[in-house]
């Protein structure tokens, strides 16, 4: 199925992010370092609460490829920088298990452009995460 809005970076439906979001995210629960750190923020496995996760991630990326501006208005990075859970190097981790996850449920075109949105949006976080609690002039805590 294709998009209708021409504004958008590139051609995706919305149900195709849905199932990209649902296999991501069971990965994500299956994970052996990032999985904890979803159960901790998100209290039930697999219960209304994850639904809840998915539907707001799924929001998100409409937002962020342009299919749906506004569907999303929240801060991720505000997020991500709160949770003393999330450390710097969990980004590469995250990253690549996505792009994995993208190139099994999506066509090639859109698993490179969706997976080059996450890296870039990915590396702003990991800079932001980085900076959180950074004493001047001391070296950054990269791990
Ligand atoms: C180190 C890697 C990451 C970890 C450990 C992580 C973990 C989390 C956790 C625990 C939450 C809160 C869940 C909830 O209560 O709903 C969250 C929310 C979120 N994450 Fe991540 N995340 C990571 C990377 C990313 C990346 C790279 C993106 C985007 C490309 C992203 C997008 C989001 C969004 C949009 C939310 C919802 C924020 C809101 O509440 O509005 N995350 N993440």
């Amino acid at each position: 199925m294709t998009t209708s809005n021409p504004l958008a970076k590139f051609d995706i439906a919305p149900e195709d992010i849905d199932r990209l979001v649902a296999a991501f995210y069971a990965r994500i629960r299956a994970h052996p370092t990032l999985g904890p750190v979803f159960a901790r923020a998100i209290a039930a496995e697999d219960g209304p609460e994850w639904r809840a996760h998915e539907r707001k991630i799924a929001a998100f990326w409409r937002n962020a490829i342009g299919i749906e501006r506004g569907a999303y208005d929240g801060n991720p990075m505000r997020v991500h920088v709160a949770n003393p859970d999330v450390h710097p190097g969990m980004f590469s981790t995250w990253l690549a298990l996505f792009r994995e996850t993208a190139e099994e449920v999506l066509a090639p075109h859109q698993a490179r452009a969706i997976a080059a949105l996450a890296d870039k949006i990915g590396e702003s976080m990991r800079y932001g995460v980085t900076q959180r609690g950074q004493v001047k002039g001391a070296p950054p805590v990269l791990r």
